[in-house]
């Protein structure tokens, strides 16, 4: 091709999965490239955009807008210039606009309309896209209206119980108490989930927006963000927005020349399971091992080193600057009955087109994995799959006309968690999935109570037995009663929740571990 002196711009994800894909090798490639035909470039380093089958995604500025090419290898360079692809020319990559694929034309992006776009660490390139508008209105508003329009938008918490964020917030701003904190729960552990990380990475001033949004509203002047060790791309990229924020005047004392102050700091866990749930959070953030603290007191009111602390989930607290910037009723205006506004879906598993899918709630479950996630990679007939992480259940394709609705999910024993979706095809094998919940639960109980403790170990023991096809219809039924005993006698999620899958996969499934059909629904 021929070469241009114009600096052409080209954007390759520096996100952990693209990274994982191999992108940094393609980042050198095309720099020899372009060095060799003395073309001058310039690479930014983005988030990603979540189609994750195509990463590393290049994108390239023409004149037309920014054309992808996926997935690329580094040895698929050399080819991709030859071919023109610096001014968007055709090749057997090209993907075209990427707003315009259909993973991404049929998203409502809130959360993520700047992932994969922005240049993560670019504070100007964050307000040339809109960031820190609902942090001015915040500030014009103050702490009572701010909590007021998170009502009116219904955002209930991300993170897995749905919890309504206004209340936990009122609850936080009526304490009274010399300090509160902010904490953003980033430890993102269920199955199939990467949101949390993806828009840390991809667009990290969104959560400090959304975290000092929080300290105004209830009067923290301190925040955490408590992730994992697994996530350093995100923790890296969400220290560097930090120090930027703090230059630029949007952290520390007065922020943004207003009467308020806030300021915050990234910490690490080690990554147990059970360091997600909120209590053996503060405990791990307090530097202690993460048990489960008996409630109450909630850690509305003794939280955070004993004082009343915002616990927020990661994506509860980045759909915050929008709510402010747009109103609560225009993101009210989203979703299906209680569910409002949008969920960053996550889909992953045995499924041939994985990513993030942004939606407004009330999706079916169906159209999600069939028609955009594309069935199975394996190609495969799916059997089920399993919605809101370890904790959530298997759900078969007979109710995957299910929407993606909190209180919908609840009535069919299913759990939204964290909008994770892992897909399985006909040769999973129930018993064994079963017997894996139980065993999860087992390996990440805090040991606080003993229907966890020991009803997990038992409830392995007794899938061993059922497996290895003992006395099977008296195990299952000693099965049934041990997890009704966790489900009531535990004192967190972890273990009060790991009967759903073990049932669900009991329920639905029944032939799988040597018992009588019992499938009521498959009829409905
Ligand atoms: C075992 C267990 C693990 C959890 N893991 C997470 C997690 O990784 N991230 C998260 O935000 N919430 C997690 N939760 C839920 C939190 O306890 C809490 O409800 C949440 O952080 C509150 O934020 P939200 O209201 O914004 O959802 C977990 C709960 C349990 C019981
Ligand atoms: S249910 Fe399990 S994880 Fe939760 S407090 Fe009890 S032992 Fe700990």
């Amino acid at each position: 091709m021929s070469t241009n002196s114009a600096t052409i711009r080209i954007y390759v994800p520096k996100d952990a999965c693209a990274i994982a894909c191999g992108a940094d090798e393609v980042v050198a490639a095309i720099e020899a490239a372009a060095l060799k035909r003395r073309q001058p470039i310039e690479i930014v380093r983005t988030g990603s955009r979540g189609m994750l089958w195509l990463e590393p995604l290049v994108e390239v500025a023409t004149t037309e807008g920014r054309i992808g090419y996926g997935p690329v290898e580094a040895e698929d360079v050399e080819a991709l210039f030859e071919a023109g692809f610096l001014t968007g020319a055709a090749h057997g990559l090209r993907i075209g606009k990427p707003e315009e694929h259909p993973f991404m034309a049929k998203q409502t992006r809130l959360t993520f309309a700047r992932c994969g776009i922005i240049d993560p660490a670019s504070y100007a390139d964050y307000r040339a896209h809109g960031g820190y508008r609902g942090l001015e209105r915040a500030l014009q508003l103050g702490p009572v209206e701010i909590i007021e329009e998170v009502k009116k938008s219904g955002l209930r918490g991300r993170g897995g119980a749905g919890f309504p964020t206004a209340i936990k917030w009122k609850t936080v701003a009526d304490a009274k108490a010399d300090r509160k904190y902010i904490v953003c729960n980033a430890d993102e552990g269920d199955s199939g989930t990467f949101a949390d990380r993806m828009i840390m990475e991809g667009d990290p001033f969104e959560l400090i927006e959304g975290m000092t949004i929080a300290g105004i509203a209830v009067g923290a002047t301190k925040g955490f963000v408590y992730t994992r060790s697994e996530y350093p791309h995100a923790i890296a990229a969400m220290q560097k927005a930090i120090e930027v924020a703090r230059a630029h005047g949007m952290l520390g004392v007065n922020i943004a020349g207003s009467q308020y102050s806030f300021d915050m700091e990234v910490r690490m866990g080690a990554g147990a399971y059970v360091c997600g749930e909120e209590t053996a959070l503060l405990d791990s953030l307090e530097g202690k091992r993460g048990t489960v603290r008996a409630k109450p007191p909630l850690p509305a009111h003794k939280g955070l080193f004993q004082k009343p602390t915002v616990i927020n989930n990661v994506l509860s607290l980045t759909a915050v600057p929008h709510i402010l910037a747009d109103g609560g009723e225009f993101y009210a205006n989203f979703g299906m009955g209680r569910s409002r506004g949008t969920m960053p879906i996550q889909i992953a598993g045995n499924v041939k087109f994985g990513g993030l899918f942004e939606t407004a709630f009330g999706i079916t479950l169906g159209e999600l994995v069939n028609d955009i996630g594309g069935g199975t990679a394996s190609g495969k007939p799916v059997k089920a799959a399993q919605v809101g992480g370890p904790l959530g259940a298997y759900v078969p394709t007979w109710q995957f006309d299910l929407p993606f609705d909190y209180e919908a999910f609840a009535a069919k024993d299913a759990l939204i968690g964290h909008g994770g979706i892992v897909v399985f095809d006909e040769n999973a094998d129930m018993a064994k999935m079963a017997r894996f919940a139980m065993e999860f639960c087992s390996v990440e109980s805090c040991g606080k109570c003993t229907p966890c403790r020991i009803g997990s170990t038992r409830g392995v023991e007794l899938m061993d037995r059922i497996i290895a096809g003992q006395r099977v219809e008296a195990n299952l039924a000693t099965l049934t009663d041990l997890c009704q005993t966790m489900k009531l006698g535990s004192l967190c999620a972890l273990g009060g929740f790991t009967p759903y899958p073990v049932l669900s996969a009991l329920n639905h499934f029944p032939e799988e571990f040597g018992a009588p059909p019992r499938r009521l629904e498959a009829a409905e």
